[in-house]
């Protein structure tokens, strides 16, 4: 594989694991059932001490909440329910003292529908005339529903790609772009390291608002293909530019396109330095449609010469053992992941092993369910606080009720519980952290249907998938993810070997 094309690494993001922090469900140091910052400064050492080398912090600015801090009413504060800027600065202060990067969360597509410029500054939102009686154009919302909403006070309808308590910013407009430079720089004067930019395909929008395509026949309602209201030739500039107010910091897109090849013209060497690829997270536990995604997603990326990146949860999927159907293959996922070149990002209770929660109607949150109308369970159930002891029913994480119920059984999944466990899901990824391979391109060793098995800077990643039995490779073993299969692996089960 072309990357890293033989050169040493260059910059500290292209080996790094980041740990993405949902600020609301981590820790709560104030004791009102919400997690805050303060909570999280005081669970650094063990994000420390878990080995990953950067944070990435989900919004903490004031926000009304109708999409959990993904609506922003002010982008240069936090929150009072999360903290305050002292509480910010002394987090970053401490992270960097644990040797730790910190990323903030920036959300330019949309603002809360309570930031003062959807008052004051009309323009700087997309508005249009009503077409036929309903709303300007077939353009769908990603949380269901039209993506506009009427406003009776002027007639007009207003975008919004999620939800109407959201809505989008008109990009076209020169002041929206001025106002984002500063609330960049407001951040990188307060020292961040850098910026995962929220929807960073979706800021421009079609000029003339054209219809997006219909979508095929017999596909999911809102499926098609967003060509118009995503993906503008306009943001690459817009990158560019960003990329030199960042300097040394670095920029994270989530640019969410299905194609990798689509992905790869954002992270082009004057652009964002990554870019999510959910090529794995989207895949089912299957072998031949890993493979295809891992060379797929290489493929791409060298082209532009950008460093790939790999995910497998976030705050918007359902939890790793429940999608994959178990633990075990949630820990040989972990060990796929971790050996892949490039970057990583883990979500806070993936090292856990926690599961998707179905939580019962009168505790979601989520709007997703709601603007549903319940067709789509919603995001909730990753988003469980973190059960740091077995202490029913705050778990560690509060001293009152959690925001989302912990499941009575979580105890055993607890911090508390895992930490000294060399068997638990907690151990494997701390020994993964500390073991993974770094530097070189991926070579495919081959393997049996069903089995994936890789060689990268010197160490073999054997991950049985789904056949009856795969050897172990030739080599010192150096992780398995089951620890009683050494000399084969059964299905579901992977290891690291030093080649
Ligand atoms: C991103 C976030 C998601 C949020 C949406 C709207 O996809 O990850 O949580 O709801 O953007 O801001």
């Amino acid at each position: 594989m072309p990357w890293p094309s033989g050169s040493p690494v260059a910059e500290w993001w292209d080996e790094a694991v980041f740990y993405e922090v949902y600020v609301r469900s981590f820790a709560d140091a104030s004791g009102d059932g919400v997690g805050d910052l303060p909570g999280i400064r005081a669970h650094l050492p063990y994000i420390a001490e878990l080995g990953v080398d950067a944070l990435w912090l989900t919004p903490f600015y004031p926000s009304p909440g109708a999409d959990h801090g993904y609506d922003v009413a002010d982008y240069c504060d936090v929150d009072p329910a999360f903290g305050t800027l002292d509480d910010f600065d002394g987090l970053v202060a401490d992270a960097h003292e644990l040797g730790l990067r910190v990323i903030v969360d920036v959300v330019p597509n949309h603002t809360s529908i309570e930031h003062p410029w959807f008052r004051e500054h009309r323009e700087r939102y997309v508005w249009a005339e009503g077409r036929n009686g309903g709303p300007p154009n077939n353009w769908l919302a990603v949380f269901g529903g039209p993506a506009w909403t009427h406003d009776p006070a002027s007639g007009e309808w207003y975008l919004h790609l999620f939800a109407p308590e959201q809505p989008d910013l008109d990009w076209h407009q020169a002041d929206v772009q001025h106002e984002f430079e500063s609330i960049l720089r407001f951040w990188i004067e307060r020292g961040v390291d850098g910026f995962r930019i929220d929807v960073a395909h979706g800021l421009f929008k079609d000029p003339e608002l054209r219809d997006e395509d219909e979508p095929v026949p017999g596909s999911e309602p809102g499926s098609f293909d967003r060509r118009r209201a995503i993906d503008q030739p306009q943001l690459h500039p817009l990158y560019r530019h960003w990329r030199t107010l960042a300097g040394d910091r670095v920029l994270v897109g989530e640019v969410f396109l299905s194609d990798p090849v689509r992905v790869a013209d954002y992270v082009r060497p004057d652009e964002l330095q990554l870019a999510f690829n959910f090529t794995l997270l989207w895949e089912p536990w299957d072998a031949a449609a890993l493979r295809d995604a891992i060379d797929a997603t290489l493929g791409a990326l060298a082209a532009v010469g950008a460093t790939p990146t790999w995910v497998l949860e976030n705050h918007d999927v359902p939890r790793l053992v429940t999608r994959y159907g178990s633990a075990s293959r949630a820990r040989a996922a972990a060990l796929l992941l971790l050996a892949l070149p490039g970057t990583a990002f883990l979500y806070a209770g993936q090292e856990l092993g926690l599961e998707e929660v179905a939580l019962p109607d009168e505790a979601r949150q989520d709007p997703v369910f709601f603007r549903t109308g319940g067709a789509r369970a919603g995001r909730d159930g990753c988003r469980i606080p973190i059960p740091w002891s077995p202490d029913e029913p705050g778990f560690g994480f509060t001293d009152a009720m959690p925001w989302l119920p912990v499941p009575a059984d979580w105890g055993s999944l607890s911090v508390a519980t895992q930490r000294d466990d060399p068997a638990s899901m907690l151990s494997l990824y701390r020994d993964a952290l500390r073991l993974r391979p770094r530097g070189g391109g991926l070579t495919w060793h081959e393997s049996p249907p069903g089995t994936l098995v890789f060689e990268r800077g010197g160490t073999v990643c054997a991950v049985n998938v789904d056949a009856s039995a795969l050897a172990v490779p030739q080599g010192e073993l150096l992780l398995a993810s089951d620890s009683a299969n050494r000399g084969e692996l059964p299905s579901g089960t992977a290891a690291w070997v030093r080649a």
